[in-house]
């Protein structure tokens, strides 16, 4: 299923560089943001990618919504299906909430999870599946470590799942003891608490964000004694094979996790990730309603 996700993906990728940007295969539908939480990368790339696949897309602000009036969030949603939307795009800082969503809302409305709480952030490990395999082709030969704040963050989590599924060698995961999950290694990874260790011979370099929002006491003793031990310098990144190539699904936060010279250096795909993101949302989108990639006429 990864790989139809891939591959389907990969044709998009032929639109997104078009003049015309367009294809009809959504023409008509309605697709519905529905983020809780602030986004930047996920949200206008779910609204880019429904663009081009011609829906109708409403970004509900809902902060300024009627839930805020005490309207339950499942009140609210049924005024959506009453306008005749079909898709729901959800991100919340509660684990589940897509699913609950999911579970209550009428059987011909498609759910897509972009992102919830520390659970899962499935179409963002996608669309890092998607760089990985059109830079280093095969994932079965290559060591990749994810770097950080493992224990609050949903990407982590969906990109373990992914890369197990797709066969990689080694996934390692690297930070300190207190921000592991203590039952991280029944996922199938290898951990690290020293970054040079953790990154000797790796392929793909995965850095994350410290999830402050999510962590509801004081796990690190400060930002600059975690830029000295689990920051990415160019020093740090020469333990990884000399073509390793350095992600990050975003925001990124300059010398906290992540030197300017190499989130900004040749190894950096960052910037690609996020394009990338379009192809893989306009892929998820168009499969969920069941509209396979037939891109022969532009609208
Ligand atoms: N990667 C990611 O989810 O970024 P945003 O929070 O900006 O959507």
């Amino acid at each position: 299923m990864i790989i139809d996700v891939l591959d389907t993906a990969e044709s998009f990728a032929g639109v997104t560089r078009r003049t015309v940007k367009k294809v009809p295969l959504l023409r008509g539908r309605t697709v519905v943001n529905l983020f809780f939480e602030a986004s930047t990368r996920t949200r206008t790339t779910f609204e880019l990618a429904a663009k081009r696949l011609s829906a109708d897309v409403l970004n509900i602000q809902m902060a300024a919504s009627a839930t805020t009036k005490g309207e339950t969030l499942l009140d609210t949603l049924a005024n959506f299906e009453a306008m005749q939307c079909d898709m729901f795009v959800v991100r919340h800082n509660r684990s589940g909430t897509a699913h609950f969503i999911a579970r209550h809302v009428a059987p011909h409305i498609s759910v897509i999870n972009a992102g919830d709480g520390s659970h899962a952030h499935p179409t963002q490990a996608m669309l890092d599946m998607f760089t990985i395999r059109r830079i280093k082709g095969d994932f079965y030969p290559l060591s990749v470590a994810i770097v950080g704040d493992i224990a609050h963050s949903r990407v982590a989590r969906s990109q373990i799942h992914a890369l197990t599924t797709l066969g990689v060698n080694e996934v390692r995961v690297i930070g300190p003891k207190t921000l592991m999950p203590k039952d991280i290694k029944a996922l199938g990874v290898h951990v690290y608490h020293n970054l040079e260790a953790g990154l000797r011979n790796v392929d793909v370099v995965i850095m994350l964000r410290l999830q402050r929002e999510r962590m509801d006491s004081e796990l690190l003793p400060g930002e600059l004694e975690y830029y000295q031990q689990y920051g990415l310098t160019k020093e740090k990144l020469e333990a990884a094979k000399a073509d390793a190539m350095v992600m990050h699904p975003g925001p990124i936060n300059r010398g906290v996790e992540i030197e300017s010279a190499v989130a900004d250096g040749p190894r950096s795909v960052i910037l690609q990730q996020v394009t990338h993101g379009i192809a893989i949302r306009m892929a998820v989108m168009s499969m969920t309603m069941g509209s396979g990639p037939n891109l022969g006429t532009e609208t």
